[in-house]
């Protein structure tokens, strides 16, 4: 099985590495050797290591343009490791699968925004789309969804899915840190760009939920429809109070049936201390399945890095070596549902809520009364008064000073949450803009 390689970066790499450790036992397990007869990259004098400077020297296998490699003769399978959502990724795997080669691919974004036109572009041409490792790195999820889980109703999938904002929770979390210095932490670690909002805005993980979606509902790619909120306004605060209440903090990506339609979303959610989610941290991803016959599996993994992404790289290009072929979102293109999504307004669940209330006689009496108003009923609430103001230990009370108070909800609807806390901030009771984070359900 002749491969082609576009980009040579971190997975492709890792591939490199997979193919000379273990080319001989991959070609007795998948019945044909796996050959490497072309590569691309942008510099072909970039220092690789002498494996990769080997192949770059050869005009044979060197391509400058991965779209002519994409089309090579010599070439069964076009391996697309250089990432971005358009650009030469698109360009070379629309080129590769016109060219009627299977396609193995880690991009994400790419998927996410195209995935439906290239599914059925490569349905249509009879050959492979395959994206293990465009979703959570090293887990194995694509496949556990498309085969493992095919006798299952999926009810509800989620995970962390950005490995970049686990670690800066956990950072938080363990070490106290403030969120500008765990980011500062992850940056010089090297999990985090030096613009890293793609990665804690939320963004990157609504491109594998929208991946998943897909795959667990049978439903087209609705990326436009997830909603995301990132971690960058998480506090120490939110940290500490979702300690002290029995909740860890996590950055969920969470795709859901529900009687309105399917709930898509990124955010940062509170989560049972004791549940196992509550403990996959650093940089490791997770994914949770909830099916009618499985019931609830979790898989827990490495979700970035040459090594586990490569791996899952190299379960697809085994797949076509022993011929397996399957339609790219399980079923076809054409049979795919249309996307119906549930607006957030009404999405159900508990809420934390963080309030920093004016020490002003009637504060309390009206944030209870917008919150009646609304039908939201209060599980919990907390006046947490740092020690200097507490009376006998520092100077007490300062009338007016704000005073922060910390809430949590029974389920109630995000359309009522949101009402009430908008009115507290019209009746001048409270100080700064109310915090909310749902709390998820597991
Ligand atoms: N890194 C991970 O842990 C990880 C995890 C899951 C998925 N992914 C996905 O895997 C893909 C690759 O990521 P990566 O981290 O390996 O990226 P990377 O280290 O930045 O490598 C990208 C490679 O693509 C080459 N390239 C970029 N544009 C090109 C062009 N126009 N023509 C030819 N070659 C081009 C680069 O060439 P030069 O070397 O010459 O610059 C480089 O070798 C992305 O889609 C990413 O989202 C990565």
């Amino acid at each position: 099985l002749k491969l082609g390689i576009a980009g040579l970066g971190t997975v492709g790499g890792g591939l490199i590495e997979i193919i000379a450790k273990h080319g001989t036992k991959l070609a007795e397990t998948s019945g044909r050797a796996i050959a490497l007869t072309g590569v691309s990259a942008r510099d072909k004098k970039r220092d690789r290591g002498a494996a990769i400077a080997k192949l770059a020297s050869n005009p044979a296998i060197w391509h400058d343009d991965p779209v002519k490699l994409a089309q090579s003769k010599d070439i069964d399978v076009f391996v697309e490791l250089m990432g971005g959502e358009g650009g030469a990724a698109k360009a070379s795997v629309e080129a590769a699968l016109a060219a009627k080669k299977h396609v193995v691919t880690a991009n994400k974004a790419l998927l996410a925004h195209h995935g439906m036109e290239l599914a059925a572009l490569a349905e249509k041409q009879g050959v492979s789309l395959n994206f293990e490792a465009a979703v959570a790195g090293g887990i194995p999820i694509i496949k556990t969804l498309r085969e493992s889980l095919a006798g299952n109703a999926v009810s509800r999938i989620y995970g962390i899915l950005n490995g970049t904002s686990n670690f800066i929770l956990t950072r938080m979390q363990e070490e106290g840190q403030a969120y500008g210095v765990a980011l500062a932490q992850a940056q010089k670690l090297g999990y985090a760009e030096a613009d890293p909002t793609f990665d804690v805005g939320g963004f990157d993980a609504a491109h594998k939920l929208a991946l998943l979606t897909s795959l667990a509902f049978g439903t087209r790619l609705a990326v436009k429809d997830v909603y995301v909120e990132g971690i960058d306004t998480v506090t120490a605060a939110d940290i500490d109070a979702a300690k002290d209440l029995g909740y860890r903090l996590k950055l969920l990506g969470v795709a859901k049936r529900t009687a309105r339609g399917i709930e898509q979303r990124v955010h940062p959610a509170f989560v049972p201390a004791h549940s196992a989610i509550a403990h996959v941290n650093g940089v490791t991803n997770c994914v949770a399945v909830n099916g009618d016959f499985v019931r609830d599996i979790l898989l827990v993994g490495p979700g970035a890095g040459a090594g586990p992404t490569a791996s899952s790289v190299m379960s697809d290009i085994v797949d076509i070596a022993r011929g397996v072929r399957l339609p790219p979102f399980m079923r076809p293109a054409a049979k795919l549902e249309a996307y119906a999504g549930a607006a957030m307004d009404g999405h159900e669940g508990a809420y934390y809520v963080r309030l920093s209330v004016l020490d002003k006689p009637g504060a309390f009496a009206s944030i209870a009364t917008r919150m009646a108003e609304q039908g939201v009923s209060l599980e919990s609430i907390v006046q947490r008064r740092p020690p200097e103001a507490l009376p006998g230990i520092g100077a007490g009370r300062t009338p007016g000073a704000a005073v922060p108070v910390v809430m949590i909800t029974h389920v109630t609807t995000e359309a009522a949450i949101r009402k009430a806390l908008l009115a507290m901030e019209q009746d001048g009771k409270i100080g700064d803009k109310p915090k909310m984070i749902r709390i998820e359900q597991l």
